[in-house]
């Protein structure tokens, strides 16, 4: 087949890494196969009745259907700072500070097209989200990758991440709480990063999908909060996990006004604003939907420590995720991450993610998640206690 329609940045993207796993999905489901799948973090939890409601009554207001405002409803963006103001005791500028998006991934990719000039470079986790790489590419920008050890808690190392520093730097890229890893990072750790930002004039970018999926009492943290943050960094929120509405494509990026200026420039060009009765249901999620968010996040708890709790009684030895609704697995020895996710799928009809998709340093482990219904997670607890492997 030619490639004539195919753009240059198009064929620089990294092959598909997750291909042959959704090859032997398929082939296990056609084989008749009850196959559980832990490989995609989209939750099965249903979006808070009261967000539904607000949807739908708002679908008939007048001037639903026409094009809504590039920068979101003013009422939106004000209720993301009160929410914010509340959450993390931050105030910022519903203008210049503050930006919907719909979906957070939207934002992250970008945003590359509003800082990067080609040839620039951006320093991204390894592993990581691979949006970013892929992001950085279609922008023309280049990728340099610093290593998040389980040894270190998964936290980036000031000196890893200076010895890539060059003068095309543009970009630093934090995710915490993180996918794949499931860490999460201490105000002391952003404290350093905005130094190291500072100090090379660096654009700091802070992924918190999952900042509301934090366990046991913990509190993730803002890079808004710490002095400096606002000014060197932007970050990214979304409401797809917060509130289970992936699907809604819903999410707002905060922080420096120059940066999201230069994202809310490129989002005029490309799209026309969110659908105004989605803006209005995420008013009523974050004005009205304290309690509701919180169930969510004790459903994927006690889903986290009965998953887990049940892999490290089979033997498998597997610690408990601090955040976020992944399970981060070391392999058992003798196996790549690639070979062992085939073995999971093909002997226990269980998808997950090999670890080395997101990145070198992912080899080693696999990723499960829990956002399948909680009889299917004991289900797959039962099939991986019957397979044969020494743990
Ligand atoms: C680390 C991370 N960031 C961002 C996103 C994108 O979320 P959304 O675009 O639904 O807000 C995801 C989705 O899985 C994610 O895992």
């Amino acid at each position: 087949m030619t490639q004539a329609f195919v753009s240059e940045r198009i064929r620089r993207l990294p092959p598909y890494l997750f291909a042959r796993i959704d090859e032997l999905k398929q082939e296990a489901i056609a084989s008749g196969i009850d196959v559980i799948d832990l490989g995609v973090g989209d939750p099965d939890v249903r979006t808070p009745d009261k967000i539904i409601e607000r949807l739908k009554s708002a679908v008939h207001g007048e001037g639903a259907h026409r094009y809504s405002s590039y920068s979101g409803l003013p009422r939106l963006r004000k209720t993301f700072a009160s929410w914010f103001e509340k959450r993390y005791g931050v105030s910022l500028d519903p203008d210049r500070e503050i930006l919907p998006l719909i979906g957070s991934k939207e934002g992250i990719g970008h945003i590359f097209f509003g800082v990067c000039n080609p040839g620039d470079e951006t320093l991204l986790p390894d592993p990581g989200y691979p949006v970013y790489a892929a992001a950085a590419t279609l922008a023309g920008a280049i990728s340099r990758f610093f290593p998040l050890r389980s040894d270190r808690n998964y936290l980036p190392e000031i000196d890893e991440i200076q010895k890539l520093i060059s003068p095309r730097t543009k970009m630093l890229w934090m995710n915490y709480p993180s996918n794949p890893t499931t860490a999460v990072a201490t105000e002391d750790v952003f404290r350093s990063m905005v130094e190291l930002a500072k100090d090379n004039r660096l654009l700091i970018c802070h992924d918190t999908a999952y900042a509301e999926l934090a366990f046991d009492g913990r509190k993730s943290v803002s890079l808004m909060q710490i002095p400096g943050g606002k000014e060197t960094g932007v970050e990214f929120h979304s409401m797809s996990k917060t509130f289970c509405m992936t699907g809604w494509r819903v999410g707002f990026a905060v922080g420096n006004g120059e940066a999201i200026g230069a994202l809310a420039k490129v989002k005029t060009n490309l799209d026309s604003g969110i659908f105004l009765p989605i803006q209005e249901a995420a008013i009523t999620a974050f004005t009205d939907c304290g309690e509701e968010a919180e169930g969510i996040r004790k459903r994927f708890e006690a889903r986290r420590n009965s998953f887990v709790s049940g892999l490290n009684e089979i033997g498998w030895k597997v610690p408990l995720p601090p955040a976020t609704f992944y399970v981060w697995a070391p392999l058992p020895s003798g196996y790549s991450s690639m070979e062992f996710s085939a073995k999971l799928l093909k002997e226990a009809g269980i998808v997950c993610t090999p670890g080395v998709g997101f990145g070198d340093n992912g080899e080693g482990f696999v990723r499960m998640t829990l956002t399948v219904p909680e009889d299917r997670l004991a289900l797959a607890l039962e099939r991986i206690a019957a397979l044969k492997v020494e743990w």
